[in-house]
This record gives structure tokens, C-alpha cells and sequence, in this order.
């Protein structure tokens, strides 16, 4: 028997072709063109042409009478918080993915969870990045040195698969996905047809043994997954890893588990041996902290999770006719839009302005009661003159203006209580009954009074 024939799909309209290509030519999707097996022309005919459904009924219970599964056992990491983004730990037979920039800390945390697993169970970490004096290395630093933690260099997805069905390790890491790749598909390693068929040949092998498996994947710059996206619709849980790569704090957060909620966030920060979590992110964040114009403290949720945070921003005369925006840890987008609703529904000018911003920490602000912060911080900023030391800030800016309700506004009004703010200028619909917040109902308002 010859070789099978394959030919290309696009997984995006389903032409199909003969050859690769980055683009297809059909609907105009980039990388979406997945090798597959020909089914032979006879048997697809055979199948369709009768023209019913060749499958038998499904047999359905009441979901009320089904027993649930017996609840597996979740292996502890020796993160706290961590352990809460996983929803109590990595569960037996779960697939998870962990993605983030090159360089962020992958792998040193994963070397660091497999330490701490491997002092009860037997513990397995395969790179296909780095040799075993590589990782030897970033083991000791770590102290990770039990007898049950194994390392084996592989980048064949086949072999990786067969040691998971193995059964022979209870935790086992493969670091990373791009870097793998089956005998059976010709294209090349981190491409979709190798991840997506390498990603379902270990996903079966670790639900049929149990076993719990950590993939790494890289993201690409803009944030995606670099081939893999199709891989977090496969595996049960997504954990992205975020952050600066140089200092700063790294958070890790679950952006889809199937045994646990996503609104749970880790931080941590890079150490001499390895990563520790971070216990009072916002004390950390505000230790450094000096009252200038443009400065103000934002109270803001990464999840679940109250924190306060500082927002700078930076006000300067254009050089040259176009004024420039930046932003660190902010949304450009955004920045641009509220640039546009202080110009139009406040008497402050910025079109001849430079205008920067910068989220102190590293932190990634995902909270749109970042807005009325972030526009105190440009009026701050631009009529030099500073907001008292008592105040934190939260609230989302309209089109119009109005400043809208912020969610979870007690978690954060309880956070700026506890580091010792005195007031919370927010929107009115947030205020309660002991005056912390001074109520605030529109921008040109607020900016009036606690800028002019
Ligand atoms: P690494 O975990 O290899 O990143 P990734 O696998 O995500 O590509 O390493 C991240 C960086 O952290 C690396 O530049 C070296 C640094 N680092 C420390 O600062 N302290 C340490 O203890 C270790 C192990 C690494
Ligand atoms: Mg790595």
C-alpha cells in the first residue's frame, strides 16, 4: 500500500488543496489550511448517497438521575494563589495550556510546580527546547532536586504520547507544543496540522491514563497564540501568563477551565529562585510611589482580585504638527477615545499635545473603571497640579462624558480602606452610605473640582 494522500483544508470554508499555503485562496483566511487524510472517493459516496442517517439512536438518561463522575484528585502546586486559578490544583487527567511571550517564566515555573509535585508523586518534564544541562541547570537554581522528578528531550509528538499512555508518571509537562511534531504529517513544527493532531494524540493519552499534562505554547506579539489557537478549544484549561519580561509583576490567570471559574488571578515576581507570589500586590505597587501631577491611584480588580495601582501620565507641547499617544499597560485605543471625549466635553485642549501613559508594575489594566483615573491622570498631568494623597479613583467614562458604575465597587472601596486612603472619587451610583466615596457624575465635573 502506497503512502495515504492527503490534501489541505482550510479550516475557515473548506476548500481544499493540493499544496500549503499560507493563504487561502478561497475565502482569504491566513494559516488556516490543515493537512488531512483523503477519504477514498467510493467510500464517501457510499456513506452520503443514501441520503439518510447511517448512525443509531442515542441512548439518553435524565440528567437528574446521572451520577457525577468521582471528583479526581487535583495535585497541589506550592503557589497559594496558583492553586486557586486552577480551581484547587491541577486535577488528574486534566490537559492544560499554559501560554505566554518567550522569556516571561514558563518554564520556571512549571520546573517549580513539577519540585513540589514530584515530592509526593512521580513527576515527568519534557523539553523539546532545551537539553537536559540546560534545564539541569534552572533545576538547581530552583532547589528542585526530588528523586521522582524525571527529564526526558524529545520533540516527537509520537513518543511523548506513548509514555503518557505509560501510565507511569502522574504529572507531566511538554515544553513546548511548537516544538513538536508526528512521523505521520510532513509540514513542519509548530504549524497547525502538526500542533492540532500532536495536541489530540497526548489529550487522549492523558484522559486514558489519567495523567495530568501542562503544554507550553508561545504567543506571538500581538498576543496570540503562534499556531496553537486552535488548541485551547482542546485542552480543559487555558492559563495565560502575562506580564513584562524584564522585572515588574507576571500574572497568571485562567481564561478557560472546565473545573473552575477564570475570574481568579496569581501574581508573581521573578526572584533569584524562580517566581514567588506576590502576598499585598497593591502595598508593593504603591512602596515607590511619589505625589507628582499626573499621578493617581487607580482602584482596580485583576479578577476577582481588589488592587491599587498607580497611573502616570505625562503631558508635553508636540514638536511636530501630529501629537503622539502612548501607552503602557493601557489600551491605545481607548486612550485615543478619551482623549477625544476630554477634548469635546471638557474646556482642556490636548491636540497639540504629546500625551503618555504608564500603569506602574507592569500591570495589564483590563477594567473599564480605568477610564475616569486614567483622564485625571492627562488633566493632572496637563495643568500640573497633583490630586491629595488621600485619594484613590475608579469609574468608567461615556461618550457623553458620564461617569458610569464600576462593578465590585465595595471589594474596591474595601482594598483603598485597607492601605489607608481616605476617599474614592467615583461615580455616584457607587456611593454608599459612609462618604468615603465623594460621588461624582460627569467629567467636566470632577475635572473642575479636583484639578482646576
Ligand atoms: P524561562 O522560564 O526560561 O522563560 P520561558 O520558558 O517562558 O521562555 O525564563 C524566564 C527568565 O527568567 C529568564 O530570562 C531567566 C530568568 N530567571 C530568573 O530571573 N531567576 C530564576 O531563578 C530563573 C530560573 C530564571
Ligand atoms: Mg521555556
Amino acid at each position: 500500500m502506497g503512502k495515504n494522500k492527503t490534501q489541505f483544508v482550510c479550516q475557515q470554508c473548506g476548500a481544499s488543496f493540493t499544496k500549503w499555503a499560507g493563504k487561502c485562496s478561497n475565502c482569504g483566511e491566513w494559516n488556516t489550511l490543515v493537512e488531512q487524510t483523503v477519504m477514498p472517493e467510493a467510500e464517501k459516496k457510499s456513506a452520503l448517497a443514501k441520503g439518510q442517517a447511517s448512525g443509531k439512536k442515542l441512548a439518553y438518561e435524565s440528567i437528574r438521575a446521572i451520577e457525577p463522575s468521582d471528583v479526581k484528585e487535583r495535585l497541589k502546586t506550592e503557589f497559594k494563589d496558583l492553586n486557586m486559578v486552577l480551581g484547587g490544583g491541577i486535577l488528574l487527567g486534566s490537559v492544560s495550556l499554559l501560554s505566554g511571550q518567550p522569556g516571561i517564566g514558563k518554564s520556571t515555573i512549571l520546573m517549580q510546580i513539577c519540585a513540589e509535585v514530584a515530592k509526593t508523586r512521580k513527576v515527568l518534564y519534557i523539553s523539546g527546547e532545551e537539553s537536559a544541562g540546560q534545564v539541569k541547570l534552572r533545576a538547581k537554581r530552583l532547589g528542585a532536586n526530588a528523586d521522582n522528578l524525571c527529564f526526558a528531550s524529545s520533540t516527537s509528538g509520537n513518543d511523548i504520547a506513548k509514555t503518557i499512555e505509560s501510565a507511569e508518571f502522574d504529572l507531566v509537562i511538554v515544553d513546548s507544543i511548537q516544538t513538536l511534531s508526528l512521523a505521520e504529517i510532513t509540514s513542519a513544527p509548530g504549524t497547525v496540522s502538526q500542533v492540532t493532531n500532536c495536541g489530540n494524540l497526548i489529550i487522549r493519552a492523558a484522559k486514558a491514563t489519567d495523567t495530568a499534562v501542562v503544554i507550553v505554547g508561545h504567543v506571538t506579539k500581538e498576543g496570540t497564540l503562534a499556531g496553537p489557537k486552535v488548541l485551547e478549544h482542546l485542552v480543559d484549561v487555558v492559563l495565560n501568563f502575562e506580564g513584562d519580561r524584564y522585572g515588574g509583576f507576571k500574572t497568571v490567570r485562567a481564561v478557560k477551565n472546565r473545573f473552575g471559574g477564570t475570574n481568579e488571578v496569581a501574581i508573581f515576581e521573578m526572584g533569584e529562585k524562580g517566581l514567588m507570589e506576590v502576598q499585598n500586590p497593591s502595598a508593593a505597587l504603591l512602596a515607590e510611589r511619589q505625589n507628582t501631577d499626573g499621578s493617581i491611584i487607580l482602584a482596580t480588580l485583576e479578577g476577582a482580585r481588589p488592587i491599587l495601582v498607580e497611573i502616570q501620565a505625562l503631558v508635553t507641547p508636540s514638536n511636530f504638527g501630529y501629537p503622539k499617544r502612548t501607552a503602557s499597560g493601557f489600551d491605545l485605543n481607548r486612550l485615543n477615545l478619551l482623549i477625544a471625549v476630554i477634548e469635546r466635553r471638557t474646556k482642556l485642549r490636548l491636540n497639540d499635545k504629546d500625551v503618555f501613559i504608564n500603569v506602574v508594575g507592569g500591570l495589564k489594566l483590563n477594567d473599564s473603571a480605568a477610564d475616569l483615573a486614567v483622564c485625571l491622570a492627562i488633566a493632572s498631568a496637563s495643568a500640573g497640579r497633583k490630586l491629595s494623597e488621600e485619594y484613590v479613583v475608579f469609574g468608567e467614562v461615556g461618550l457623553g462624558g458620564e461617569v458610569r458604575s464600576a462593578f465590585r465597587a465595595d471589594q474596591r472601596v474595601a482594598e483603598a480602606k485597607k492601605l489607608g486612603f481616605k476617599h474614592a472619587i467615583a461615580p455616584r451610583t457607587n456611593a454608599g452610605k459612609d462618604n468615603f466615596i465623594t460621588p461624582v457624575k460627569d467629567l467636566r465635573e470632577t475635572l473642575i473640582k479636583y484639578v482646576k
